[in-house]
């Protein structure tokens, strides 16, 4: 299928981690829509990978993907991730970091082995692959962070998650201004709550409570579509936006606005 979108990013090598499912798999949709190639990272749910590229390929007539299996919160993993991506495309122009996990519980429970769990991945492993993306790209490469509304804003049970946000848009202001000189332009997307199938099945009564209350807050009223989100990650990494960097952009009705 050949889609009506514009076609600025066709044969661009984007590589996004966990993107065999969520707003992962709604962006790498977004990048096939524009005929790019798109490298699928993701953990352990290989079925869901498999469907994240059929779904990319589907997306245009020109658009490639690969599914690549690495734990990005391991440093070693991320170095068979890019050894992959050489292997397949041997270059990257853009690198989205979507993966994150955490432990959702009061700040007074959180352990140790918790705090491992989610700066490995969503802040050591952003500035590690960061780091292997930037030897790969030319002038022009982007990179894109994935954040969240509780970097920001108190969610309930969120402060480890919330914390390891902040840091990671801390780290994009850094990269940002040190890759500047090199055309490489550093930004962070900032969601709300994401409208997301089957996650309110995942969640106790009381986050769903708390949920429901953050959207009926929300301006817009609702929680966020991914591919909103999905369609803004792409705009950071087309054509218009060579003089953004360090930005972080809330996709989010209006709820950091309040
Ligand atoms: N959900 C929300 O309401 C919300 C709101 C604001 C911001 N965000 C942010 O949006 C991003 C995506 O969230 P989501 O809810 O769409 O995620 P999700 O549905 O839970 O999907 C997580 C993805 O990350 C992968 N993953 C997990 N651990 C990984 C690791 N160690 N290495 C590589 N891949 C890993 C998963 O792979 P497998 O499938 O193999 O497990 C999956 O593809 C996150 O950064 C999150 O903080 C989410």
């Amino acid at each position: 299928m050949t889609s009506s979108h514009p076609t600025d990013l066709q044969g661009e090598v984007v590589v996004i981690t966990g993107a065999s499912r969520g707003l992962g798999r709604a962006t790498a949709e977004a990048f096939g829509t524009r005929g790019a190639r798109v490298v699928v990272n993701y953990r352990s749910n290989t079925e869901a990978a498999k469907e994240a590229v059929e779904v990319v390929e589907a997306a245009h007539d020109d658009a490639e993907a690969i599914a690549v299996q690495a734990d990005v919160s391991d440093p070693e993993a991320i170095v068979e991730l890019f050894e992959r991506v050489d292997e397949a495309y041997g270059t990257v122009d853009v690198f989205v970091h979507n993966a994150a996990v955490t432990a959702f519980k009061p700040l007074t429970e959180v352990t140790a082995k918790d705090v491992s769990l989610t700066y490995d991945l969503c802040v050591t492993g952003f500035l590690l692959a960061a780091q292997h993306a930037i030897d790969r790209m030319d002038e022009d490469g982007r990179i894109i962070a994935v954040s969240a509304n509780d970097s920001h804003t108190y969610m309930p049970l969120h402060g480890l998650l919330g914390s390891a946000k902040a840091s990671l848009e801390c780290l994009v202001r850094y990269l940002a201004v040190e890759q500047a000189d090199n055309g490489i332009m550093v930004n962070a997307i900032n969601p709300g709550i994401l409208d997301k199938e089957n996650y309110y099945a995942s969640i106790s009564e009381e986050t769903k409570d708390a949920m429901d209350d953050l959207k009926r807050r929300t301006p817009k009223g609702d929680a966020v579509p991914p591919s909103a989100v999905a369609e803004s990650i792409v705009t950071f990494a087309g054509p218009g936006t060579e003089w953004v960097t360090g930005e972080v952009l809330n996709v989010d009705g209006g709820f950091a606005a309040l």
